[in-house]
Parts: structure tokens; sequence; C-alpha cells
């Protein structure tokens, strides 16, 4: 009786430790229960599904176009007669009376663009109410896929989830270890604004559609959607809402929707979802699973990670690791292999290339199922957008940035209106705000000094098309795509900025969301205020974009005959450098040393720009001595003692800040400290905790931080082991890490503490240097290096310690 148990619990593990690589899988022994943030996402860059994996099943779908309606004008005309007399106010020391000003006349009207919406539910009741038992549910990052078993009355069950981003619909395979066993009802249901609704069987298919749309009584968003249900085995039939299948052996459900987006013609949709469902009916499930998953698995396959081994503790579900990892966070670094492979699953699920007018990942990349979603699940851009990309690049993904371009492109033209009706700019620049939507909404959100007047948007977004060059080296992209981008951008502030202490300036502005209090002598003093000129933040943007017009003129060959790069080199000189706080040797945030933070631990590290995301401010590029760098670690090391890292996002952000500043171990703190709090069951970052509202951002930006500790490009040289931790020091591995010049990283091995070897392959060729952790003596090809190489295009070079 004993030896018996023993032998089953025993077996059991082994089992578990076997069938799941804890790098790969988070796997669960329970259903979702209500609960959305234990769901499982898969997607396809554009059709998003929330699995569950209750027994009467209820999977979240989602299509990235169904927002809440249709483009709002929300430009406020009062504002360019009174930006002059706020700017006026400002510069003359006025701050409450400039902050109430901006909030009477230029707020948007209304406050808040449109915001993301759920689709349509699908259900599928198995009749399995109670009795269930040896239930498993997981997610293969690897696959892209989302797999339930369990046995009901002796016969095991199983559904596997399939986003197809080849055949552009999701696919779901039911099956039963016995035949005939499959009893099951399916619909698709929504709690607003249904138009149509039907079932039927036809040809022995069954069919179920769905039709709604955002609620207006014009020009509302209208969605398509629809289920084939196809049978081996047994009977379907229908009651006009419902298909029933009995008795079947397996069950196929494809499932795919549209909106009028694309297709603003709502029949039109229609067709495009039919012919879409009859190719996949066509070609069948396993087509359909094969295509999707060779399609994900190449994405997933080009980076590989290995910090460690977990032994046992890497095999448990997700909750006893996610428990465990709060007590011993060193015994599990496969749960941070997981959470870097489940960033890049995120984003290679959330964000693709479906041809023209394909939309970003927002606040909750395409996972959402409220109708007023926390912050409307927009696109936030003063960080949470650019958060989602921070990974695209140096992990290989660099194609999950389109959608990126062009949401900025129908951005443009909105931002063109925005920058004559709200600031009097006509000559072929645009102006964001803190946020847009699928329309590019261009107009100030929200009404508050911290956050509302932030006219710095398309600055910090038009750097991601930089960004996405200096990696590629795509000169069709740069010619194309960016530098339309950043001249456009640039256009805008030639017209705007103004001369203050010969500075060229911004104002009003904004440090994004964080207040200071008024000095005596300047208003309401004590008061908090959001509102100023010449922000820290926005002069690092300035420099960037100024930056990187010129780097793209010479790159495209213009020259100075080119009025935007002629412009360009003419503003960068008299864009304000960085200051030092004379009191406290921080960084300042604002340009007047008397202003004091309102929250010294504020989520936001905006005057960190510089140093992250952008590079201005990186250690071996500040001069004299690095003291803009000190005073940029001075304040990062103020704001974290005081409280920041908040939220998961903030807390991402922090990590990679400290990677930058090539302190590893710090950045590895953040990390396992991001892990231990904010992670839902379903490993989805949470704003504040489980519990608290999903945000996606936070997941890519530890995506980010983990690639940011291993390697590093930002300043000329390809880094290799920056800000290694000691945490993950022993031995380990990373393969295909991208560095900017389209240098791709294979086989980077580490052990106790040091660097090994690397291959770095030259894809575009072009001047390599290469730098390894902090050491000057490496190797090249078996030789001692000696400064930059120039590569071969395709060439690989082999990296090793110099013994
Ligand atoms: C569920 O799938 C897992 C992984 O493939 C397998 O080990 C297990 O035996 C299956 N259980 C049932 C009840 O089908
Ligand atoms: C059923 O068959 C007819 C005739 O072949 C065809 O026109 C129709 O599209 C089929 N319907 C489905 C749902 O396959
Ligand atoms: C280079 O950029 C162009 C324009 O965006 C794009 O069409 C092309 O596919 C890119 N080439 C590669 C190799 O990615
Ligand atoms: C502009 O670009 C050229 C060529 O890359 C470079 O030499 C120069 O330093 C840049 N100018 C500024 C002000 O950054």
């Amino acid at each position: 009786m004993l030896f018996a148990a023993l032998l089953i619990a025993g077996s059991a593990a082994v089992e578990a430790a076997t069938a799941w690589d804890g790098s790969r899988f988070a796997w669960y022994t329970s259903d979702a229960g209500d609960d959305f943030a234990s769901a499982l996402p898969i997607g396809n860059g554009r059709l998003g599904a929330a699995v569950f994996g209750t027994a009467n099943e209820k999977v979240v779908l989602n299509e990235n176009s169904m927002w809440s309606g249709p483009w709002l004008d929300r430009a406020n005309s009062k504002s360019k007669d009174a930006v002059p007399q706020i700017r006026e106010m400002l510069i003359s020391g006025d701050i409450t009376g400039a902050g109430k000003s901006a909030m009477d006349n230029m707020a948007g009207n209304p406050t808040s663009p449109r915001a993301y919406q759920p689709l349509v539910d699908l259900g599928i009741d198995f009749g399995h109410g109670s009795g269930i038992s040896s239930y498993t549910r997981w997610l293969d990052t690897y696959k892209g896929t989302v797999g339930v078993n369990y046995t009901h009355d002796g016969t095991d069950y199983s559904r596997e989830y399939v986003a197809s981003y080849p055949h552009g619909v999701l696919a779901v395979r039911l099956s039963a270890s016995e035949q005939g066993k499959l009893n099951v009802k399916l619909s698709l249901s929504r709690a607003q604004s249904v138009l149509s609704q039907s079932a039927n069987v036809e040809n022995g298919t069954g069919v179920v559609s769905l039709s709604g749309n955002s609620g207006q009584s014009s020009d509302a968003i209208t969605f398509w959607s629809e289920a084939r249900v196809v049978n081996s085995g047994g009977t379907a039939s229908s009651d006009g809402k419902t298909i029933s299948v009995t008795g079947a052996d397996t069950i196929d459900v494809f499932f795919d929707a549209e909106t009028s987006y694309r297709y603003p013609d709502g029949t039109d949709a229609q067709a495009v979802v039919t012919r879409k469902l009859d190719t996949a009916v066509d070609v069948g499930y396993s087509a359909v699973h094969d295509a999707a998953i060779d399609d994900f698995s190449n994405l997933m396959g080009r980076v590989t990670l290995d910090l460690g081994s977990s032994g046992d503790a890497g095999s448990q579900p997700v909750p006893t690791r996610l428990s465990n990892f709060k007590q011993n966070p060193d015994a599990d670094p496969q749960l941070m292999t997981l959470m870097f492979n489940f960033g890049r699953h995120l984003l290679a699920s959330s964000s693709r290339d479906t041809g023209p007018r394909s939309l970003p990942a927002n606040l909750q990349g395409i996972w959402n199922q409220d109708y007023n979603p926390a912050w409307q699940s927009k696109y936030t851009i003063n960080i949470n957008l650019e958060m989602n990309y921070w990974p695209a690049l140096v992990t290989n993904l660099a194609e999950t940035q389109k959608p990126v371009f062009d949401l900025i492109n129908i951005a443009i033209p909105r931002g063109q209106a925005v920058a004559k009706t709200m600031y009097g700019c006509d000559d072929g620049g645009f102006v964001l705000h803190h946020n847009t939507d699928l329309w590019g909404d261009a107009a100030p959100v929200d009404k508050g000094t911290p956050y509302t007047v932030w006219p710095m948007g398309a600055a910090w977004l038009s750097a991601d098309a930089m960004e996405h060059y200096r990696f590629t080296q795509n000169k069709t992209f740069l010619e194309e795509v960016a530098w339309p981008i950043l001249r456009q951008t640039a256009q805008f502030y030639h017209c705007y900025l103004f001369k203050w202490n010969d500075y060229w300036t911004t104002g009003p502005s904004l440090s994004p969301e964080h207040a200071f209090k008024v000095p005596q002598g300047m208003n309401q003093a004590g008061g908090s205020e959001g509102l100023d000129i010449s922000i820290e933040m926005d002069n690092q943007l300035l420099h960037q974009l100024f930056t990187n017009v010129n780097e793209t003129c010479n790159a495209l060959g213009l020259d100075q005959s080119d009025t935007d790069c002629a412009a360009a080199l003419d503003k960068l000189p008299a864009i304000r450098p960085p200051a030092i706080n004379p009191d406290t040797s921080r960084l300042q945030e604002w340009r007047n040393p008397a202003y004091s933070d309102t929250e010294p631990g504020h989520r936001h590290f905006s005057p960190l720009w510089a140093l992250y995301p952008g590079s201005q401010l990186t250690p071996s590029l500040t001069s004299p001595s690095g003291s803009l760098s000190s005073a940029a670690a001075a304040l990062l090391d103020h704001r974290i003692q005081s409280g920041s890292g908040s939220t998961g996002w903030s807390r991402s952000w922090a990590i990679n800040l400290y990677a930058r500043l090539l302190r590893g171990d710090d950045a590895w703190k953040h990390a396992q400290t991001l892990v231990q709090t904010y992670p839902s069951p379903n490993l989805w970052n949470s704003d504040n905790g489980p519990g608290t509202p999903f945000q996606i951002d936070g997941n890519f930006g530890l995506t980010a931080g983990i690639a940011e500790v291993l390697i590093q490009s930002h300043d000329g040289v390809v880094h290799l082991l920056p800000a290694l931790p000691e945490s993950i020091g022993a031995k380990g591995s990373a393969d295909g890490l991208v560095a900017r010049g389209n240098f791709i990283v294979q086989e980077l091995v580490w052990e106790q503490g040091a660097f090994v070897s690397a291959k770095i392959e030259a894809r575009s060729g072009g001047v390599l240097r290469v730098k390894v952790q902090g050491a000057e003596k490496f190797e090249v090809g078996g030789q001692p290096y000696e400064g930059a190489i120039e590569t071969e295009v395709g060439e690989v070079y082999e990296i090793t310690a110099t013994a």
C-alpha cells in the first residue's frame, strides 16, 4: 500500500520533470475560472485569443481594429492664440496662471480618444460540469499554442488552440481518447451592440456568425465574425444561434473576423472572412496548424537563451513557481528565461505585418475583455507603446515593428491638422501628444498639467524608425519609411520651438506625469503643477531627433542643400544640454533647480530617457569624465530609493537603465523584483500586482532588460556581457541576439562570471568594433583584437577569451 502510493507519486514527479521544459512552457493544473489574467494568450498579430480552459470553455476573442467608434476631431481651436500667452507666462514665472490657461484653452474636446474593445466570446460547452480529473493546461511559447486536457468519465479530452499568421485565422482541435465521445455546443456571444447572429449547418459544416458594431448610429466601426465547425464522426445541428455536435471523434473550429476599419464597406469584411475560412476548411486543421507553427517557431527560434537550469523547480506549474520565486528567485533562473520567451511570444502574437493599416500592440497587446478597459487600452506614447517594442530589435523580431510605422503614417495627417489648429504650424510638420488611437488621434489627452500638454509624442516615436535602420541597415526602409517620418517630425519643431536663453526651447510642455512644487513668487507657492518650458526630457528628445535627421542625411547622401538636413544641423548646437542640480548633484528634471519633486519616487524616468532608450547619457559617451552619467546614476538611485519602480513597467525601465550604467546586479535585482511582484497567473504584467489592471509593457520591458545585460551596442561598439549579473553568471548562453549594424551574436557563452566565446555574423558587412565585459583583451579569429574590423557581408567572426 505504502509502496504503491510512493511509486505513483514518484512517477508523477518524473513525468512532470521530463514533460515540461521550464523555459518554454507555462503550465497549470487548473483552469482560469473567471479570471482573465489567468487565461492563456495567443494571437496572429491581428486576432487575439485568451483561453480560459474551463469545462464550459470560454475564449475571449479580439480583433485589433475593433475600437469604440469613429475618429473624433478633438482639437481645441482656442489653443493657437493661447499658446504665445501661456509661453509668456511661463517665461515670466507665472506657473500657476500658465497651467490654468493651458487647461482652459488646450485640452482636447472630448478629453479622450477611442478605447479598444472586446470582439466576441467563443463558448464551447462540453457538458462536463463535474468529475474532471488529471487536468492540465499549458502555453507553449515556442509554438505559440495553448493546450488543455483532462479525464472525464474514463475518457481523456484534449483541446489545442493555434493562431495562424499564414492563414489569418484561429484554429481549434477538440479530440477524445475514444471515438464518438465529443458532444459540444458552440456559440459566439457579445454583451453589447450585436447587429446579427446566426448558426446553421451547411453541407455538413457548422457556421456560426455574429456581427456587431461600436454602437454609434452613424460611422460606427462594424465587424463580421464567423466560426466554422467541422466534425469528424457524429452529427451537427443548429438552433439558429448555437451549433450542437453529438457523438463526434474530433471537432475542428476555425475562426476569423474583420472590421470596417480595413474594409470600409461592411460586406467586404464579410467576404474576406468567408474567403479565409473557406480556405482553412478546405486545407484542413493539420495544414493550418503546421503552417502556423512553422511560421511562429521560426520567429521564436531565432533566439535561444539559457540562464542556467532550475532542475525540478522549473518543471512545476506556474503558480508554484511564482510562489517559490518570491522566496528564492535564484533557484529558478528558468522562470526568468520563460519570462523572456513569453515576452517574445506576446510580441510575435500581437504585432505583425498583416498588410496595410496593420496596428501595433496597445496597452494590453491585443487581449481585452472590457468595454471600458483600463486607460482605454489605447496607445500611450509617453512611454508605454515605445516600451512594447524595446525587445523587438535586440531579440531579432524586427518585422514586429512594422505596425508602429503604419500607425505613425496614419497619425501624420491628423498631427498636421492639430499642428495647424492648435500651434499655428502648417509647413508640413505633425504633432502628437501623449496618447493616440487607431485613427492616429493627435490632440492633447485628459486634463491635467502633468500630462496633457506634451507635444513630444512624435519625437519619441520617430526614434523607433531610426533604431530600426540602425539594427537592420535596411536602406530602402531608411529612405522610404524612416526619412519621411523623421523629416515631418522635425518640421513641426522648426515651427514650434522658440528661442529662450539662446536655446531652442519647448513649452508649454511637461515631464511626463510628474509635477513639481511651485516655488515662492511663481504664483501659488507650494502648488502642484507640471507645465513649464525647456523640459529636460524634451531637450533629450530634440537632441536625438536632430541627430537622427543628420545621420539619415549622411546615410542617404543628402547634403546641406536639403533644407531639412541643414535645419537639423542648425538646431543641434542650440538645444539646451542636460543640467546637474548644484545642491543634489543629480540630473535636473526641470530647468529650474528651485522646483522640487512632488513625488521623488515617481514611476516615470523621463529625465533619464537619454540613458535608456536614448544614448546621450551613456557613460562612455559623456564628458568630461562621465559627470553627466554620474548625475544620471544619482537621479536613478534617488528615484529608486524613494519608491520608484512602483508599477510593472516602471520596474522594467529600471532594469534597462541599470544595465546601461553597467550595473548588472542592480539590473537583475529589479528583474527579480518585477517577477516577484507583478505577474498575473498567466504571466501578464500588471500595473500594481495581481488583480490590478493588465498592462503588457512590463512584459516587453523585462524581455528587453534581460537582453540588455547580455549585449549592448548603442555607443558604436558591440559590447558582449556588458552587465552580466552574478546571479546568472555561473554558466549560460545566448544565441541570436542582434546588435546595431545588423550584427548577429551567435553562441554567446559565459562561465563563472566570465566570457568564454561568441560568434558575430556581419549580415550587412561594415565596421565592427567589439568590447567584452570590462576587459580589453580577447581574440578574434585566434588573433588578439586590435580595434575596428572591416567585415565582409555574411562573414562570421569568432571571438574568444584570451587564454
Ligand atoms: C495531457 O497532455 C500532457 C502533455 O502532452 C500529457 O503528458 C498528459 O498525459 C495528458 N493528459 C491527459 C489526461 O490527456
Ligand atoms: C455548400 O456548398 C455549396 C455548393 O457547393 C457552396 O456554394 C457553399 O459555399 C457551401 N457552403 C459552405 C459553408 O461550405
Ligand atoms: C527593407 O525595407 C523595405 C521597406 O520597408 C521592406 O519592404 C523590405 O522588406 C525590407 N527588407 C528586408 C530584408 O527586410
Ligand atoms: C552629422 O553627421 C556627420 C556624419 O555622420 C558627423 O560627422 C557630424 O558629427 C554630425 N553632426 C552633429 C552635430 O552631430
